[in-house]
């Protein structure tokens, strides 16, 4: 077993399939930028056949970034159109990885899919071997996993392997699991499909009943090899694993979860949660854990007496090691370039030299004109740069 376990970043996939949290191609593009800064190991940048706007977005992604795996999602269909969109738009990837997927649980296999068993197994298998002509690195999900009959779960992983997947993803679709069980889960496929040394075994989970990140850690003490994440924990309905949970609890704890590391830049985490949050327009909520305003804030009497005399007493990990500054840069009239250029790192915007000297002399123009000038002002301004510049 690899001691590192790989990053997979879906922030501007499933993340983007949370209510209300659509994202533009250039600000999809401004989130692959800052996650390549934060260091994951693979972002799946969207799903292309769903519209020719994510497509294109997944295509730009692909040109742009380097140094990371890029992946887009489609669906094992008997056309294998998605499989064709997903390439069309990975192709120029450094790294580029096709990800299929089809539900194998008899409730959506039966009710969704009208489908048998044997037939879904054949559309597994088609697909992966459509997408092995195309690319080395193939991501098979069985969605619905963990209310799938494991007998049937063990034969299709075991097809997809030998079909020519690389990555095997177990998916909590609908937050149905709890961490025992996904654990007992998870040691099952390692005893049972005979070829599973040959691929990664990979896992994702949603919140439904808040056990994703539990759920997730489960798997990895188990040995799974991937850990499929968004950041801030958006996603479809209460959402997905938590990056900075997972990361977090792996750095936290080492003895617990066998020593597993990540490549992550753990100070990138509260920029990229800022980031994802202003961009998406949905809040973080005081209270999450990391990243939330409260996170690192202590209100009663003895919790602050402790942490002024020793922050251990009361802080499990520094909050500068998340990103969180120590001192806070307010933005102002007399804020000079310097000062000016780290407050916007620490929302999440790392700017070209000249981008950076155009914004701050608008910003001193804005505030030599008004008293005022409110943050989330400079940020949109910001954003309108950056976008207009990567449209
Ligand atoms: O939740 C899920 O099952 C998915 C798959 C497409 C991996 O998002
Ligand atoms: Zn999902």
């Amino acid at each position: 077993m690899s001691t590192r376990v790989r990053i997979f970043d879906t922030t501007l996939r499933d993340g983007e399939q949370s209510p209300g949290a659509t994202l533009t191609t250039a600000e999809k593009v401004l989130v692959a930028d800052q996650l390549v800064r934060l260091g994951v190991d693979v972002i799946e940048a969207g799903f292309p056949a769903a519209s020719p706007g994510d497509l294109d977005a997944v295509r730009q992604i692909s040109r742009r970034v380097r140094g990371v795996a890029v992946a887009g999602l489609a669906r094992a269909t008997a056309s294998l159109a998605d499989v064709d969109a997903v390439w069309e738009a990975v192709q120029h990837a450094e790294q580029p990885v096709i990800h299929t997927f089809i539900s194998t649980s008899d409730i959506q296999i039966q009710h969704q899919l009208r489908k048998s068993r044997d037939e879904v197994l054949e559309m597994a298998v088609a697909a992966v071997r459509h997408a092995k002509r195309y690319t080395s690195e193939v991501e098979f999900s069985a969605m619905d996993a963990t209310r799938s009959d494991p007998e049937y779960l063990v034969e299709v992983f075991e097809a997809a392997i030998r079909a020519g997947a690389t990555t095997i993803n177990v998916p909590d679709t609908v937050g149905y699991a709890e961490p025992v069980e996904f654990a007992e889960l998870i040691r099952t496929l390692f005893e049972r499909v005979p070829s599973i040394h040959r691929a990664v075994v990979s896992v994702h989970c949603h919140d439904d009943l808040g056990m994703a990140t539990a759920n997730t850690l489960a798997a990895i003490r188990e040995g799974a090899g991937q850990a499929e994440v968004t950041v801030n924990g958006l996603g479809e309905r209460a959402g997905n694993t938590s990056l900075e949970e997972v990361v977090m609890a792996l750095g936290t704890r080492p003895a617990r979860f066998g020593h597993r590391t990540t490549g992550i830049n753990t100070e990138e985490i509260v920029p990229t949660s800022r980031l994802v949050s202003s961009l998406t327009g949905m809040p973080v909520q005081p209270n999450k854990a990391i990243v939330g305003e409260n996170a690192f804030a202590h209100e009663s009497g003895i919790h602050q007496d402790g942490v002024l005399k020793n922050p251990l007493t009361y802080e499990i990990m520094t909050p500068s090691s998340v990103g969180w500054e120590s001192t806070r840069i307010v933005l102002g009239k007399h804020s000079g370039r310097h000062g000016f250029a780290k407050r916007l790192a620490q929302l999440g915007y790392n700017l070209e030299p000249e981008v950076l000297e155009s914004v701050y002399q608008e910003f001193i123009t804005m505030t030599d004109e008004r008293k005022k000038v409110g943050e989330d002002e400079v940020v949109a301004l910001v954003q309108s740069r950056l976008v207009a510049a990567v449209s």
